[in-house]
């Protein structure tokens, strides 16, 4: 099972988050949503009052966990870690709620996967900082009203059309991350590298960020990998030559497409005249989850044009075709 207070994955991404930036400063791309955060971040600080809740949506990967952290620090405040998914009972969301302490950030992580009766134990928790609970069974059930201390709730989701309204309406500050331009990709590339004390040419740091879908998960993940090349297989700097024959060993194509991806658009072109395909045909053709195409592998390439979403489902685009060297033929539906 899920820990309800995951504590970010601990072990696995402790060094992943020592990577991260603490501070706005810091912080590399989004540039709109951190000016706007900064702003509202000093202006909670002036009133001495806490940051309003936010909720931080946008594909995976692109630092909503990071920016959450970065409230915290921001703040001055501590931060506590749940998830959507793990949090299945009105007793969990009543733990958690139990620890917080003034001026606290309660970061909940997949928010759109709450159980909807755990919702709307939050309404209040938000709206009053009250929390309502239920207590005992049904012949003697009664409701309790417990004081809590005024906190700052960030929720992050990949799926904010998933949110019910009434929960999505209590966020004062509602910002959508972005994919990131291959500059910023570069200059995170370059600041993880520092961090690393690897040394990286300008070029390499350049092919990285255009194959790393805009994600700097992804540019980090890859910089990695190319690191271990690099030590193994030449001098441990990066430059442009091992970076290239490191990507083709990691199957990343020039537009930072791997076999995945691959196998998505060369099945809906081969098993389904290149669409249009249902979501559920098309898991069932690849073997993946339907909500991870959805959250995961198809943004990127809807973003990009290689694929379509029609009405009928997904259509793969002539630009696709070309990309993968196939014989474009045109879709009734194209
Ligand atoms: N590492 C991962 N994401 C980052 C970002 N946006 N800025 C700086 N470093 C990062």
């Amino acid at each position: 099972m899920d820990r309800i207070l995951s504590e970010e994955k601990r072990n696995e991404d402790e060094f992943e988050l020592s990577l991260r930036p603490q501070y706005l400063k810091e912080y590399i791309g989004q540039s709109d949503v951190k000016d706007n955060i900064d702003i509202f971040i000093k202006a909670a600080k002036m009133r001495n009052e806490p940051l309003d809740h936010t909720l931080l949506y946008g594909p995976p990967g692109l630092g909503k966990t990071t920016l959450a952290f970065i409230i915290a620090n921001e703040l001055g405040s501590d931060i506590k870690t749940a998830s959507g998914p793990a949090i299945e009972k009105t007793g969990d969301l009543a733990a958690i709620l139990s620890t917080i302490e003034p001026g606290d950030v309660l970061f909940i992580d997949e928010i759109h996967r709450m159980p909807r009766v755990v919702e709307e134990v939050l309404y209040s928790a938000m709206e009053d900082f009250t929390l309502d609970i239920i207590i005992g069974n049904d012949g003697s059930s009664r409701s309790i009203k417990i004081d809590l201390p005024p906190f700052t709730l960030v929720g992050a989701t990949t799926r904010v059309g998933d949110l019910s309204s009434p929960l999505r309406d209590r966020f004062g500050i509602i910002s959508k991350l972005d994919y990131y331009s291959i500059e910023d990709l570069c200059n995170i590339i370059k600041r993880t590298a520092d961090v690393f004390e690897v040394e990286i040419q300008e070029d390499a740091a350049l092919e990285l960020a255009k194959r790393s879908r805009g994600t700097p998960r992804i540019a980090n993940r890859l910089l990695k990998r190319v690191r271990d090349f690099a030590l193994v297989k030449a001098s441990g700097n990066i430059d442009i030559d091992i970076t290239k024959d490191s990507l083709i060993k990691l199957k990343v194509d020039s537009s930072g497409l791997d076999d995945t991806d691959h196998n998505l658009l060369k099945s809906i072109i081969y098993k389904f005249n290149g669409g249009p395909v249902g979501i559920d045909a098309l898991a069932a053709s690849i073997g993946e989850e339907a909500t991870t195409i959805e959250d995961v592998y198809e943004p990127y390439l809807l973003q990009n044009g290689f694929l379509k979403r029609t009405n009928r489902g997904r259509v793969v685009t002539q630009k696709a075709y070309e990309h993968l060297g196939i014989d474009y033929q045109k879709s009734i539906y194209d």
